[in-house]
């Protein structure tokens, strides 16, 4: 049987197709409809140091291709991850991350050092050590919140600082919106980062004509989507050539051929996220097509399958 297993760094998977923050509540909301062991790992919502109530609404509208939201980081902070997230995560059959986000770089840090805890497996109370932090320095939708991801000085200093404060695993999730992606992931990679997700949200905006007003209650919001696919690939396209860093790859997934792209394009496993809204059961689906599609290319692991001729056709590499 093809191994679907994915290491990025330190960070093992049992396969690449996991579920992006924001898109998956804290798991539980899902229990009914998922089986979570088909999932390479859950990312849930990302929490903040203090409870948040988010943006004004409306906090969601959907496009012609994609979505827009606002939610503004609506979160019960870490206290509550901590009490009742944590050991339901923690407890699944699969990976489970905590996405953190803070308006300063110590905020970063001290959650990370708070999270530590959680770093190693707690067999007598059945749980599993949390797989990683992803950092989310890309939020389009709060004031400070993204300025991390916008500036490499920013990105570098922010990762080195949660670096410094846990053991876990660290992803930095990456924002679009700038104009040189590559020097941001680089700056990551610098900060000690052990992967970096590509990309989180576009901004943008939606407007009424009829009332001459913006829909979203905070006028702009980040659209997600297959509008997003082409954009996210290119990110993925340019800093899987510039950086020696893995890359989980996030932009409108939602098929097995957005898979294997996101794939050949540098990516070594994916995110699936606004999909998730309509079809929750989406990830583990295509699990099990990139097991029939690992059969049909003759390949035995990811990695063949990602480098194997078939695959690379038309790469130039
Ligand atoms: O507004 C939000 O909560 C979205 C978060 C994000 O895109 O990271």
């Amino acid at each position: 049987m093809p191994s679907l297993s994915v290491s990025l760094g330190r960070l093992q998977l049992s396969n690449p197709i996991l579920v992006a923050s924001g898109t998956f509540g804290y798991a539980r909301e899902m229990e009914e409809y998922v089986d979570f062991s088909q999932l390479g790992g859950i990312i849930p919502k990302t929490i903040t140091q203090e409870p948040r109530i988010g943006n004004p609404p409306p906090r969601t509208v959907e496009t012609s291709a994609g979505m827009l939201n606002s939610i503004g980081l609506d979160n019960d902070g870490l206290e509550v991850f901590i009490e009742k997230h944590i050991p339901y995560l923690l407890s699944l059959p699969t990976a489970a991350f905590a996405n953190i986000a803070g308006r300063e770089v110590e905020e970063f840090a001290q959650m990370a050092e708070r999270l530590d805890a959680w770093s190693t497996p707690k067999p007598e109370a059945g749980l599993n050590a949390l797989a990683g932090l992803e950092l989310n320095i890309s939020c389009p939708n709060v004031s400070g919140g993204v300025d991390f991801g916008t500036n490499p000085d920013s990105a570098r200093n922010v990762v080195a600082a949660v670096r410094n404060s846990t053991s876990l695993p660290v992803i930095a999730k990456l924002t679009p919106n700038i104009t040189n992606i590559v020097e941001i992931a680089q700056a990551a990679k610098e900060g000690g980062a052990d992967a970096v997700s590509l990309v989180n949200t576009f901004q943008g905006m939606a407007i009424n004509w009829r009332t001459r007003k913006p829909i979203l209650g905070r006028i702009l919001g980040g659209l997600s989507g297959p509008a997003i696919k082409p954009l996210a690939l290119r990110c993925v396209w340019q800093v899987s050539h510039a950086v020696d860093i893995p890359i989980i790859g996030i932009g409108g997934i939602q098929s097995i051929d957005d898979v294997m792209e996101f794939l050949v394009a540098g990516a070594s496993a994916v995110q699936i996220g606004t999909a998730n809204f309509y079809n929750p059961k989406l990830s583990g689906t295509l699990a099990e097509a990139l097991h029939q599609i690992m059969a049909e290319e003759k390949c035995n692991s990811l990695a063949e399958l990602r480098r194997c001729e078939g695959v690379r056709a038309g790469l130039g590499e």
